[in-house]
């Protein structure tokens, strides 16, 4: 049962699933065996493409996309030989106004996504990770859980990020050394690997394929070249080994670790 459609001009396909309690906002395209679950909030002008599948007690602000298809440019190096999975939406999420999920997404539970992130296709993400506003996460990405990507960061395709990593606002990652120039790049492209609990702070920029240690740092306006090692801070460009991480920062002295 829809608990209310705001207006009469939303466009619901007869093979969609509406739960209990859902609220459709003015405008909304609700597309073929698309699932809504129980108590959602769907905004005004928010589009749910086929399949997709939105768990329970999901808010979805105005304007914002869910299981988008990806588009490929005619010169693409992604070819889309497989159809992807549908984009799934776990319990409780909060997605903000003008985002965009793709089809083969998966949210799990409690997850933020702020107004104006994308998240591509073949990402994952883990249960209460934060993705703050206007945050890209690339295509064949893994996002672990707890983690808080702030604003306007980027992270690059074929990145690892592993439970509760923290990026800081406008973070660069990136994938491809040789800068879209010969065929051997094909065969070096991979992004970052941030271990548990690593933390990447404001305006560093991180070069293709290295890995940051799990519960280190990389201080704000570093320029990472070569992986850096766990509980260490590294600074500078090119960033290198200032200091220990303060031990009253680490995680297992947080008190909060599940
Ligand atoms: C790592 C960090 C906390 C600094 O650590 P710190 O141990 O407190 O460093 P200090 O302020 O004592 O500085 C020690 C020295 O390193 C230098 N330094 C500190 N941070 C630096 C940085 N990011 N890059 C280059 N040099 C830096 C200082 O100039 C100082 O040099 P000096 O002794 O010649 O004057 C800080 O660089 C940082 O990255 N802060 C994070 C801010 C952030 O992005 N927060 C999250 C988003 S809001």
């Amino acid at each position: 049962m829809i608990k209310e459609v705001v207006g009469l001009n939303c466009v619901i396909n007869e093979t969609a699933k509406i739960g209990e309690e859902v609220t459709l906002g003015l405008f909304c395209v609700i597309e073929a065996d698309a699932v809504i679950g129980d108590g959602c909030q769907i905004g005004p002008h928010v589009v749910v493409h086929a399949g997709s599948q939105v768990g329970r007690e999901v808010r979805i602000d105005a304007h914002s996309t869910i299981g988008k298809r990806p588009m490929r440019a005619r010169r693409s190096i992604f070819k889309d030989d497989k159809e992807l999975p549908p984009c799934k939406i776990g319990d409780n999420c909060l997605i903000g106004a003008c985002a965009v999920i793709y089809a083969g997404a998966d949210l799990a539970n409690n997850c933020l996504i702020a107004d104006h992130a994308a998240v591509r296709e073949n990402v994952s993400i883990g249960e209460l990770t934060i993705v703050g506003r206007g945050v890209t996460i690339e295509n064949l990405t893994t996002i672990g859980r707890r983690c808080k990507l702030e604003t306007g960061c980027y992270i690059t395709a074929y990145s690892t990020l592993e439970d509760y990593c923290f990026v800081a606002p406008n973070v660069t990652t990136s994938n491809d050394n040789y800068l879209g120039r010969t065929e051997e790049r094909f065969k070096h492209f991979k992004g970052v690997t941030i271990r548990r609990v690593g933390r990447i702070v404001a305006g560093d920029v991180i070069l293709p394929g290295l890995e940051i240690g799990a519960d280190a740092v990389v201080a704000a306006g570093a320029v990472v070249t070569r992986d850096v090692p766990a509980r260490k801070v590294v600074l500078g460009a090119p960033a290198r080994v200032f200091k220990d991480t303060p031990s009253e920062q680490l995680l297992e002295n947080q008190g909060w670790e599940e």
